[in-house]
């Protein structure tokens, strides 16, 4: 048994290494976790790459409105976003409606954007997120 531990242990680390270099190789980096849940539940609207759709959704890419913002975004997640905005100079007045995630997809979601986008180094925490669903205005 311990001499099989002793041939299996470096073989594994071999097979993760092999994994791992693989997923840099066909996809160019480590996928972030957020980045799934943001192409299922924001991509439609707001676009792969954030650019938004003509003056209908508002961009994510450099968004001044998410940045200043940025701790409202998980109650703009939670129950919606309805009344004019003005996003990089543009105005901006469709429903955002409400989105069901639990509290670990949207803090992933509110870092990809951050990092993706927003060009912003925050990093937020499922706990984070809870707290600002219990301030919600
Ligand atoms: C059904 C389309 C739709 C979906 C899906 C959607 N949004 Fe939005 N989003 C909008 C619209 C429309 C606005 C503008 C709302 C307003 O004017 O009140 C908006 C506004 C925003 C803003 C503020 C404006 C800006 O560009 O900075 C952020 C941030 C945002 N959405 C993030 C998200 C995230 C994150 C998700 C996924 C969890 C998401 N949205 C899903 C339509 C959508």
């Amino acid at each position: 048994m311990k001499k099989l531990i002793r041939y299996l242990a470096p073989l594994t680390i071999v097979l993760i290494a092999a994994i791992f270099i693989y997923n840099i190789v066909t996809n160019g980096y480590i996928q972030h976790p957020g980045k799934t849940s943001y192409q299922k539940e924001c991509a439609q609207c707001h676009g792969d790459k954030g650019e938004g759709i003509k003056s209908l959704i508002p961009p994510l890419i450099d968004a001044d409105f998410a940045i200043q913002n940025i701790d409202s975004i998980p109650c703009w997640i939670k129950n919606g976003l309805n009344h004019p905005i003005t996003v990089n100079g543009k105005l901006y007045d469709q429903p955002m409606y409400p989105i069901s995630i639990d509290e670990i997809q949207t803090a992933n979601i509110i870092n990809y954007i951050s990092r993706e986008f927003l060009k912003n180094k925050t990093e937020v925490n499922s706990a984070w997120v809870k707290e600002k669903w219990n301030n919600c205005p």
